[in-house]
Formats: structure tokens, C-alpha cells, sequence
């Protein structure tokens, strides 16, 4: 059993872990491990989206973006995924990953003026992104099996051996290194800066992302229609709560994804993602909203009954980031897309 947190970014603290230090976990569960040079990440959602049928610039847009992730500097790993938003508007979001926040830098400047600069020409379509590059104190990962890692985990040299500190309410902090010195409280509150067509979102400090992502494509027979039957039409109403009235429980934004292959399929994996006031907000809804609270003891029963034979894989990543490590930006975009939701609502 180890740590979540990796022996070089332990301190001594000042705070304590939800549990005794000699907690045992009912089930397994793995962290992404990067070496130890890695200081920070980056996580860059480029969005687009369109109202019914897509228009002529969308061929363009997804060239643009293959040709632009695909030039020097550009993410070490990336992904794709859509969903239709609470307006009706179709939402495609490429997902990109760097481990070197200064190759990012040299990067980002022609990509972000092509995507919503006032140079970028996709007639129809709203472009956003939304960034954040922390530091490896402020996030953390969990998987529930090895094999696959996904999202920033890709970038990782490892995941690691059995860690302790999951499988009970509070995992997710105690995971984040930051979390041994500090509760990571929010400050400030997000304001609206307008520049043309751009509209930009001056966020504050400690806002929290969550993506948490579900994988079945390996699941067989019963497996596959527990999860299909029970589990899924749960988590749905739970993503569906979020995205209509996240606001009451400081939710900003959520958007439950569906992953698309290299051709733009369908895939059988997901992901929620959402933009959160703090990270004290998203413990309060995992732990108390009936869907996640439903979908969270169904999963600790079947994951500790059926250990590494289970096929569904889960995993999440967790940032609180400092408001010097985000950027949001939206151009053509309704005005209840991503973080813009924090402010004119
Ligand atoms: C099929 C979908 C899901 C299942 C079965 C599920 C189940 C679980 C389980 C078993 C844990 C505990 C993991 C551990 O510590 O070992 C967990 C933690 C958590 N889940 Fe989910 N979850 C799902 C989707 C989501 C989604 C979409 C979100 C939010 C967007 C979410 C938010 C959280 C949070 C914030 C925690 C950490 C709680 C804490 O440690 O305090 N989950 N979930």
C-alpha cells in the first residue's frame, strides 16, 4: 500500500487526512504517476459548437485542429468527445495534454488567436477554451484498474501500486498534495472581460475542475447490462441535474461527454465535466446527491466483490487551480456555455 501523494511532494503538515494511517481500502484503485522533473501540467479544452445540423465550417474547424495538435509543440495526448448543451447546441471538445507548461507557451499563442482570435474564420460556430496548467501540487487522479490510463494519466511515466487514501468521502482531497497544508478555499468571484467578438472570463482563485470518466467497452453479459440498465440512466440524471441546476449547489457548468474515436464515432466511454466554485462544493454534491450517492455504493459493493475481474473502468481527474493557471475564452458562444454560466447567471 502506498500514498497517493508521491514521496517528493510530501510535507510536513499541517492538515489531516480524513482517515487513520492505518486505513485499509475495501477495493484497489491507482494514481498517475509522473517523474518527479514534471512540475506542471496542462489541461486545454478547445471547444466548438452549432445549433442543429453542422455547418459548412465544421470540416474545416476539425482539420484545423488536427493540423494544430499535430505541429511542433503541440499536446503529448489528446481526445475528443461531444455533447448537446442545455441551449440545444451541439458541443464538440478536444481535450489536450502537455507535461512541460513551457513548450505549451511556445505553442498555445498562434493556436488560441486561430481558434478565437479575431483571425479565426469558421463561419456558424462558436470556438472556446478553456485552460488550466497546474502545478503537480493542485490535482490529483484516480483509477479503479491498470491498463488504460486516460486523460492527463496518458502523459504519466506509470500508475502506481494499490494507494490508501480512497474509498471513503474526503479521498479526493487528501489525494491532492496541496490538501497536507492547505483547505484550498475559494477567493474572489468570476467577472466577464469583453474583447470584440471574444469574451473573456476572469475567474477566481481555487476554482475546481472534475473530469470523471466511465469505460465499458470491455464489459461483457451481465456486466455490461448492470451498468447499461442500472448504472448509467442513474449517472445520466445525476449529469442532467448538474447541467439544469448545478447553480443551486455552485456547479458552473457540467457536461456529460461521449468519446469519439478518430473518425468522430461513438466510443463506449464517457466522461463528466465540470466546472466547480470550489472543491468543497463538489465534495458536498458527491457525497449527498442521491445519484452519485446511489451510484457510488452500488460501485463500492460490486468493485469489492469483484476486484480486478471487473471489466468497467473508472477514473477521474481532480484540479483546484490558482487563478494565475486559467483561462477561459469564448467567441460566437451562447451565453450558457462553460464558465460564462458563472457570470451571467
Ligand atoms: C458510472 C459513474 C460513476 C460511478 C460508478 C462513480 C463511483 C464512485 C466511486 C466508487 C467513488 C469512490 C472512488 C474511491 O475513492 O475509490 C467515487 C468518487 C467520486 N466521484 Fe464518482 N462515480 C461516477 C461518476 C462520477 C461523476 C460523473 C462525477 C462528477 C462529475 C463524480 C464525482 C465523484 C467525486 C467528486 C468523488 C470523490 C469523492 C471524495 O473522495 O470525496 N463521479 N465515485
Amino acid at each position: 500500500m502506498e500514498s497517493a501523494i508521491p514521496p517528493h511532494l510530501q510535507v510536513k503538515r499541517t492538515r489531516h487526512r480524513r482517515v487513520p494511517d492505518d486505513y485499509q481500502p475495501p477495493y484497489p484503485a491507482f494514481v498517475a504517476r509522473h517523474r518527479p522533473a514534471v512540475e506542471r501540467v496542462v489541461m486545454a479544452y478547445f471547444g466548438l459548437q452549432y445549433r442543429g445540423d453542422p455547418p459548412a465550417a465544421c470540416a474545416a474547424a476539425l482539420d484545423w485542429i488536427a493540423k494544430t495538435f499535430a505541429a511542433a509543440g503541440g499536446p503529448k495526448h489528446w481526445d475528443r468527445a461531444r455533447y448537446v448543451d442545455e441551449a440545444g447546441y451541439t458541443n464538440l471538445l478536444f481535450v489536450a495534454y502537455w507535461d512541460d507548461q513551457k513548450i505549451f507557451d511556445t505553442w498555445f499563442p498562434p493556436a488560441r488567436e486561430g481558434w478565437t482570435g479575431a483571425k479565426s474564420n469558421f463561419a456558424g460556430l462558436g470556438t472556446f477554451i478553456e485552460v488550466l496548467s497546474p502545478s503537480v501540487n493542485d490535482y490529483e487522479t484516480l483509477f479503479s484498474s491498470l491498463g488504460r490510463p486516460e486523460g492527463i494519466a496518458v502523459l504519466a511515466d506509470s500508475l502506481s501500486g494499490d494507494v490508501m487514501e480512497h474509498a471513503y468521502w474526503g479521498g479526493m482531497r487528501d489525494r491532492i498534495p496541496k490538501s497536507q497544508i492547505n483547505d484550498m478555499a475559494p477567493d474572489g468571484a468570476p467577472s466577464i472581460l469583453r474583447d470584440g467578438d471574444r469574451v473573456r472570463v476572469k475567474p477566481h482563485d481555487n476554482i475546481c475542475l472534475i473530469r470523471s470518466g466511465q469505460d465499458w467497452s470491455d464489459t461483457e453479459a451481465s456486466e455490461r447490462k448492470m451498468y447499461l440498465d442500472d448504472v448509467e440512466p442513474v449517472l445520466r440524471a445525476g449529469m442532467d441535474f448538474l447541467r439544469d441546476e448545478g447553480r443551486s449547489v455552485n456547479c458552473f457548468a457540467n457536461r456529460y461527454m461521449m468519446v469519439l474515436d478518430r473518425t468522430g464515432r461513438p466510443t463506449e466511454k464517457s466522461y463528466g465535466m465540470s466546472w466547480w466554485k470550489s472543491l468543497a462544493a463538489l465534495e458536498r454534491w458527491s457525497e449527498s446527491h442521491p445519484t452519485h450517492v446511489r451510484i457510488f455504493g452500488a460501485a463500492m459493493k460490486y468493485l469489492s466483490s469483484l476486484g480486478p475481474a471487473a471489466k468497467l473502468r473508472l477514473y477521474h481527474e481532480v484540479t483546484v487551480a490558482r487563478t494565475a493557471d486559467q483561462l477561459f475564452e469564448y467567441r460566437n458562444c451562447h451565453d450558457r456555455t462553460g464558465m460564462l454560466n458563472a457570470v451571467t447567471a
